[in-house]
């Protein structure tokens, strides 16, 4: 990626996602400054969220918890590795 441009986070807050929690996801994103944090609407993957999307990598993670938006956090914006585990396995079938 461009080390010049911050990364873009994506957090769905329609129905499914808000149901299961993407509220608390969002707020535990909004507490980095490295990348830019935004809402989405539907993603078409609702019942596998929250989903939260890492952009350009074009990274999705689902069912994210506050703990796992922690580890997003630490792992993929701060140290850069992607976090296989926790990829939807629909979009990134060879994890
Ligand atoms: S409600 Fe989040 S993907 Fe549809």
């Amino acid at each position: 990626m461009d080390s010049s441009a911050p990364r873009q986070v994506l957090v769905c807050q329609h129905r499914t996602c808000a149901k299961d929690g993407a509220a608390q996801v969002l707020a535990t994103l909004q507490q980095q400054n490295i990348a830019n944090v935004s809402i989405c609407g539907c993603l078409g993957l609702c019942g596998s969220g929250p989903i939260v999307v890492v952009l350009p990598d074009n990274i999705y993670y689902w069912h994210v918890t506050p703990k796992k938006a922690q580890a997003i956090i630490e792992m993929h914006l701060i140290g850069n590795v992607e976090i296989r585990s926790m990829m939807h396995p629909r979009l990134h079938p060879n994890n």
